[in-house]
Parts: structure tokens; C-alpha cells; sequence
């Protein structure tokens, strides 16, 4: 054979590899033929397959998000909590329902719930309503964020329960904070937008309100 020829033939053979092995499952083939198995057969796991069922009866740690008592971290079951509040929806809480409005506020506003509740409002609330909750101030506004003052007459007139209502599951542009904020410490919440409104006494505060 000729050089030239030599040459073209060793060309075709590094392209035929260079296609082969880009292809991956003919050379897997190829080297399964050779040696009997390919690194396909292993006891790996397949994209999304879940490796262990969770056992009979288990519950999702952020279930319903309802701990069994003040500060306790929950750990998906309500026991030991009286009154656990029923389910409902966006709908119930756009449409002001009973089941919305009527719920009580089982949290007194001590200095330590408004300190927790401070604490919360300025992580998750503050960012659209401003730390004041007036809505003028809060960084989403840069966003262009419409503004939306929770301390009119209109909203300090709400109930608790309303409140908490829009926290758990939210309303229109607002999102839900169900997920994020526990039962307990959503009332902390409220009972802080309490004072935040001049509703509740910001007496209450003193000790630690910075
Ligand atoms: C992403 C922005 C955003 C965040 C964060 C947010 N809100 Fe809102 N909030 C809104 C908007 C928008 C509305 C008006 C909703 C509507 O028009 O239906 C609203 C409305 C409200 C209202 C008035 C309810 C009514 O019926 O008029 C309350 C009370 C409220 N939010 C409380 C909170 C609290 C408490 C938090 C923190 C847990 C919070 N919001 C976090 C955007 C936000």
C-alpha cells in the first residue's frame, strides 16, 4: 500500500474511534462482547428512582407545619396541640370565610412572642411591606414590586385570624408563608403587625424591640 494510502486508512480509524467512542453504547457493546460485562451492569441508582420507600405511616416533617407547643421545632404530628386549626384555602381567605376570620389568636403578645415576631416580619414580610409595614419602604419596591401598607384602617380592622389566614396561605400577589412560618410563630406575627398597626400596645416591647 502506498504511503498516502496508509495515512487515509489510519485517518479512518481514528475518526471511526472518535465517532464510536462518542457514541458510548457501541463501544460499551464492543467492550461487553470482549470481556464478558460493561460498566452499564452495575447496581447504581436511575435518575429520579427513589432508593428507599419512606416506612408504613410516616408523616412529612413540614406536614400541616403544626408543632405541639410554643418554640418547639415541628416534627409533623399535632399532638398536644388544642384546637388544631381546620385546612382551608386561598379562596376562603379571599372570600373572608368563618373558618378564616373566626380562628383565635391562642398566642399572648408577651415581649417574647413581638420579639420572635419582629424577628420573622423583618425576614419575611419586611422585604414587600417595609420594616414599618407601611409598604413604602420594603426592597421589593426597587423591583417594581406594587406597594401594599398593611397598617390602614382597613387591614388593622381584620381579625386575627384573617391575618393568620394571609400569612398561611396568602392571596394573589402575595405568596404563601404556610411553609415557612409554623402555627405558632405565624401568630408571633400577627401579634407583632398588632403593634405595628397601634392596635396592640407597644409597651409590650420594651426589652429587647431594637
Ligand atoms: C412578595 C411580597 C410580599 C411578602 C413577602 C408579604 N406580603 Fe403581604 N401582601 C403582599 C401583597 C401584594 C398584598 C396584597 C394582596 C392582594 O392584593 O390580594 C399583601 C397583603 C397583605 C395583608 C393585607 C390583607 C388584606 O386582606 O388586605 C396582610 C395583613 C399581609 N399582606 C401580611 C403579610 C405578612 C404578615 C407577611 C410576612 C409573613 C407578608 N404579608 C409578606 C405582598 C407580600
Amino acid at each position: 500500500m502506498s504511503r498516502r494510502g496508509t495515512t487515509l486508512l489510519a485517518r479512518l480509524a481514528l475518526a471511526s474511534l472518535i465517532l464510536v467512542s462518542a457514541g458510548c453504547t457501541p463501544l460499551d457493546d464492543l467492550l461487553a462482547g470482549v470481556f464478558g460485562r460493561s460498566m452499564r451492569d452495575q447496581a447504581s441508582f436511575d435518575p429520579y428512582e427513589d432508593p428507599l420507600n419512606a416506612p408504613d405511616g410516616s408523616v412529612p416533617f413540614a406536614s400541616a407545619n403544626l408543632p405541639a407547643r410554643v418554640g418547639d421545632v415541628n416534627v409533623g404530628q399535632a399532638e398536644g396541640l388544642q384546637d388544631v386549626p381546620p385546612p382551608y384555602t386561598t379562596m376562603d381567605v379571599l372570600n373572608e370565610a368563618e373558618v378564616v376570620v373566626s380562628l383565635e389568636n391562642p398566642v399572648e403578645a408577651t415581649s417574647e412572642s413581638l420579639d420572635r415576631g419582629q424577628e420573622l416580619f423583618l425576614r419575611f414580610c419586611a422585604p414587600c411591606h417595609g420594616p414599618a409595614g407601611d409598604g413604602v419602604s420594603g426592597y421589593m419596591l426597587l423591583a417594581g414590586y406594587p406597594p401594599y401598607s398593611m397598617i390602614t384602617e382597613r387591614v388593622s380592622g381584620f381579625t386575627d385570624g384573617h391575618l393568620y389566614g394571609m400569612i398561611r396561605m396568602g392571596r394573589g400577589n402575595m405568596p404563601a408563608y404556610g411553609h415557612r412560618i409554623s402555627h405558632f410563630d405565624r401568630w408571633h406575627v400577627v401579634n407583632y403587625v398588632r403593634v405595628l398597626q397601634g392596635v396592640a400596645s407597644p409597651p409590650a416591647m420594651e426589652g429587647g424591640g431594637e
